[in-house]
């Protein structure tokens, strides 16, 4: 993960520090910057939060060069001395990277028996040890050669007026203007500030100054096409709310209605049209966390329209020995759009030949530009890093493709009357999503919840892909340990686990499941754990002391899980809050998972 900034022009250090806030989604463990003022380095580390740096730093309005990070902890502990920037032996030359290098310890082993000294663990400062006084061209290509990883990486000299880059599967991208010019691992920065950026490639290296970029592949001088910003300046702020994350699943409704609009344009026809024209015989949704949460109810939506899907975790998928040819769609589900082990299967499937397409909320991200197909989710940027409102526009996306795929699989074809009323019917049946219900009851629970240190989440069928998404909000934001399984696996093993220090969430939203949860219940109650359940069914009220509390909520029409996702979020928010956590920045975790 980790983001980096550099910065060539007026007011450095106030551009680079507005540059790392806008990154800090991408890691919050420290931050550092370094500017070369008149033939000499000023640097600036701090730990925790990028605003712990603002007061260390001196701004300067003068013509300035600078580079900055925002550090996810990889190698080494959350020091000052793991931040960066990094330093070589004489303090003359600066790097700031992201990535991981993965030679680093047979690279520092060589260094230390030429007799070069470290400072602290990070594969980075290895990187920067290599370098002596000044930067030529050929030197930084030399090192970079050496290293075997990831890597987007900035370097500065305090006897140049350059900034040395490269990138290797880590993003990077550069802006120039009149006499500026910036860097940064994602185009955000840019926004208000550049009309046009270049967007690097794997093995592209170079250098700017204030004036130009030059770009180099291969020990080859290249040029670059620049891509224009058509996004207008996006401005988030909580508003209202005291948390982004809670401010972002009240956002729901809209950005659900939104992917309803979207999915119905001329636009989406057309591109399902072509995907369909290559006779789909196998499809794949692929995703992480929560985008894999969301592709597995997806995969449920492709079978009961009639195709053979499946879900796989990209982090697993080159262990499946998945064939893949060019009748295979590989759906590749990404808030982010930059998430390293979802990329990386995006690379496998093309090579062989896979139609890709990107479902993502990003739309300059890597994955935008690398698919064949993109279906956007225009959800509006999501800061919180537990994802809700993109998950669920994920959720939505993936459902409403199924049946829009099925209804267009043919010339001429009519669907049968069940499935053509589910899409003629599917708008007014989805607007019966509820954002506002039962506050106070959730907040109860979440009070009741807040006390265990064990929590399970139980469901079958799709009400089962829930619990697990429900389970992974709750650990992520509340640090309580937490485990989601199919309510009938419980006897084959985890009942071991139950006892009155536990609580159970028991999902439902089919009426015909409803028996199959209180029998479930009924088998933790007797041993002594606590049962919530969260529903949408009818129960008869003999069954009600199989729980220890019964959330109704109401249904949102043949998504008819979806309020239930809802509750599940804002109960772990709630708990997250009450355990003073915060919950748009959880411990050990950033928001855009860019390293293996
Ligand atoms: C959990 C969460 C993560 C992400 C996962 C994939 O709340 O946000 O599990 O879903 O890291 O990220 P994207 O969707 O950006 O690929």
């Amino acid at each position: 993960m980790c983001g980096i900034i550099g910065y060539i022009g007026f007011e450095c250090e106030k551009n680079l520090y507005e540059g790392l806030k806008k990154l800090e989604y991408r890691g919050y463990d420290s931050s550092g910057m370094t500017t070369n003022r008149d033939g000499k380095f000023n640097t600036y580390k701090s730990i925790g939060r990028v605003e712990n740096l603002s007061n260390k730093i001196i701004f300067n309005n003068k013509n300035g060069i600078g580079i900055a990070h925002t550090r996810w902890a990889t190698h080494g502990n959350v020091t000052l001395q793991n931040a960066h920037p990094h330093f070589s032996e004489d303090e003359k030359i600066a790097i700031v990277h992201n990535g991981i290098i993965e030679n680093y310890i047979d690279l520092k082993e060589k260094l230390i028996s030429q007799g070069v000294k470290f400072y602290g663990e990070s594969d980075t400062e290895v990187i920067a040890k290599h370098f002596k006084k000044d930067i030529s061209l050929e030197k930084f290509k030399s090192v970079i050669d050496k290293l075997k990883g990831t890597y987007a990486i900035l370097a500065i000299s305090c006897n140049s007026d350059k900034i040395f880059f490269a990138k290797n599967k880590s993003p990077l991208y550069i802006a120039l203007d009149k006499e500026t010019v910036m860097f940064s691992s994602d185009i955000s920065c840019f926004f208000g500030k550049f009309d046009k950026f270049y967007t690097l490639e794997d093995g592209e290296y170079g250098f700017a100054d204030k004036n130009s970029i030059i770009f180099y592949k291969n020990s080859k001088k290249i040029s670059k096409q620049c891509n224009e910003i058509k996004s207008k300046l996006c401005i988030s702020s909580k508003g209202r709310f005291k948390h982004f994350m809670l401010k972002e699943i009240f956002e729901s409704k809209k950005v659900g209605n939104n992917i309803l609009k979207y999915i119905q344009t001329s636009k989406v026809t057309k591109l399902i049209n072509d995907i369909l024209k290559n006779d789909i015989e196998k499809i794949y949704l692929i995703g992480c966390g929560s985008a894999y949460n969301a592709g597995l109810i997806g995969k449920r939506f492709f079978r009961l329209y009639g195709y053979d899907a499946d879900c796989i975790l990209a982090s697993e998928f080159e262990h499946e020995n998945i064939f893949i040819n060019n009748k295979t769609l590989c759906i590749f589900i990404s808030q982010s759009g930059e998430t390293y082990d979802t990329l990386k299967v995006l690379d496998l499937c093309k090579t062989k030949g896979g139609i890709c397409l990107g479902i993502t909320n990003v739309e300059y991200s890597t994955l935008s530009q690398k698919s064949d197909y993109l279906l956007s989710l225009n959800a509006g940027v999501e800061k919180a890093v537990a994802s809700t409102k993109a998950y669920l526009a994920q959720v939505v996306m993936c459902c409403l493709l199924a049946i829009k795929m099925k209804y267009l699989s043919y010339d001429n074809y009519i669907l049968d009357n069940k499935n053509y009323d589910i899409y003629k019917r599917f708008g007014k049946e989805y607007y019966n999503l509820d954002i506002n219900l039962n506050e106070s009851n959730l907040k109860e629970i979440a009070e009741f919840i807040s006390c265990f240190k064990y929590v399970f989440y139980i469901g079958k069928g799709v009400d089962y892909d829930i619990a697990l998404e429900g389970s992974l909000k709750l650990k992520e934001i509340s640090y309580i340990f937490s485990l989601a399984l199919p309510c009938l696996e419980l006897k084959h093993g985890t009942l071991a686990l139950i006892d009155e220090n536990t609580v159970t969430i028991a999902i439902c939203s089919e009426q015909n499941l409803i028996d199959k949860i209180i029998s479930s219940s009924q088998e933790i109650k007797a041993r002594g754990g606590k049962v919530i359940l969260l529903t949408i069914c009818d129960i008869e009220e003999q069954y009600n002391k199989n729980f220890d509390r019964i959330i109704k909520v109401s249904s949102s029409g043949k998504l008819n899980f979806l309020n239930i996702i809802i509750s599940l979020q804002k109960i772990a928010y709630y708990v997250a809050t009450i355990k003073c956590n915060n919950p748009d920045m959880p411990k050990n975790l950033a928001k855009s998972v860019t390293v293996e």
